[in-house]
């Protein structure tokens, strides 16, 4: 049974997902295509996804991190950045976004449909889920963006 599972028999209002900006040497930001077949399968997203049981925040993001891109990040590289709640059918996603500026490997597309590396100030041009929006507003604020 995963988290998501426990917490929806439980009746807990709670979905958390965990996300990823990841930064690169230019500035950029990496943004995957979720595949086809999959809720909200085109639109663009950070990396990342459910907590699996047992799992904190920053083990899920490592884990999905590896699974997803065969990058390797240490702990000490995950900086909590923002978070946005958006309610769905019947719970409410909570959705909490690390910065990573420090990794091994380079990323590759396992199990989206594409890569991105994008500015920041440009995230508009790439169609994201409706909660990925607040994020953006945030990790701007963060990363020194007006
Ligand atoms: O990768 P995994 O299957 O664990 O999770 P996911 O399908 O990527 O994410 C689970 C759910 O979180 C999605 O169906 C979306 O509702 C939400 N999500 C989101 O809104 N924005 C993201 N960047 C990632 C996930």
């Amino acid at each position: 049974m995963t988290v998501e599972d426990r917490m929806r028999a439980e009746g807990h209002p709670l979905f958390p997902v965990v996300a990823a900006a990841l930064v690169d040497d230019a500035g950029r930001v990496l943004l995957q295509q979720r595949p086809q077949g999959k809720a909200l399968a085109g639109l663009w997203e950070f990396p990342g996804g459910k907590l699996e049981p047992g799992e904190t925040p920053e083990g899920a993001l490592i884990r999905e991190l590896q699974e997803e891109l065969d990058i390797t990040v240490p702990p000490a590289a995950l900086e909590a950045a923002g978070f946005a709640s958006e309610p769905l059918a019947d719970r409410h996603l909570l959705l909490l976004l690390y910065v990573i500026r420090g990794w091994s490997g380079t990323p590759r597309a396992l199990e989206a449909d594409g890569l991105i590396w994008c500015r920041p100030e440009e995230m508009e041009a790439w169609p994201m889920p409706p909660a990925d929006g607040p994020l953006v507003r945030q990790l701007r604020a963060y990363l020194g963006f007006s």
